[in-house]
């Protein structure tokens, strides 16, 4: 049974992952904008992730005994002045959301409850990949700046697809 802090604590991240999708998708729509559809594509994939993650807390909080709820999303930002930008955004987000679930599995340790330490685990391993991937992406962009380099770069990332993880 969840304390009702830690049912908090889940929803609070259950709504912060729809966010991030948000985010991420409007970030997908910016780069069809521009013309850069590989960039887009990445965008599209990454918001597919954040939502595999949104309902994994979901899924997680009504199977441990609370109530997953949904709440207000905040407006995400649909510009960016360069793909760089973008990047960079994402990869401070992504150390956000890194912060935020030590956070909760600070709590988990705190209310000595072991099973959202291990449900949590997989989540702490993501985002090292998660802060990863965006970093390799923000040391690419500022190698190859605006230059033909970049449309490598756009082909390069028209590749990704999505597949959801298998979780242990
Ligand atoms: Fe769900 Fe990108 O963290």
């Amino acid at each position: 049974m969840l304390s009702k802090k830690m049912e908090e604590a889940l929803n609070e991240q259950l709504n912060w992952e729809i966010y991030s999708a948000h985010i991420y998708l409007s970030m997908a729509s910016h780069f069809t904008q521009v013309g850069l559809s590989g960039f887009a594509n990445w965008m599209n994939v990454q918001y597919q992730e954040e939502m595999f993650h949104a309902m994994r807390f979901f899924n997680f909080i009504n199977s441990a005994g609370g109530h997953a709820k949904l709440g207000q999303i905040d407006q995400p930002q649909h510009e960016w002045k360069t793909p760089l930008a973008a990047f960079e955004d994402a990869l401070e987000h992504e150390r956000g959301v890194t912060a935020r679930i030590n956070k909760i599995a600070d709590l988990a340790v705190k209310e000595r409850d072991h099973a959202i330490g291990i449900f949590l685990q997989w989540f702490i391993t993501e985002q090292v990949e998660e802060e990863e991937n965006v970093g390799d992406i923000v040391g690419k962009l500022k190698l190859v700046g605006d230059g033909g380099g970049l449309f490598m770069l756009d082909r390069d990332l028209a590749t990704r697809v999505f597949t959801p993880p298998t979780i242990a």
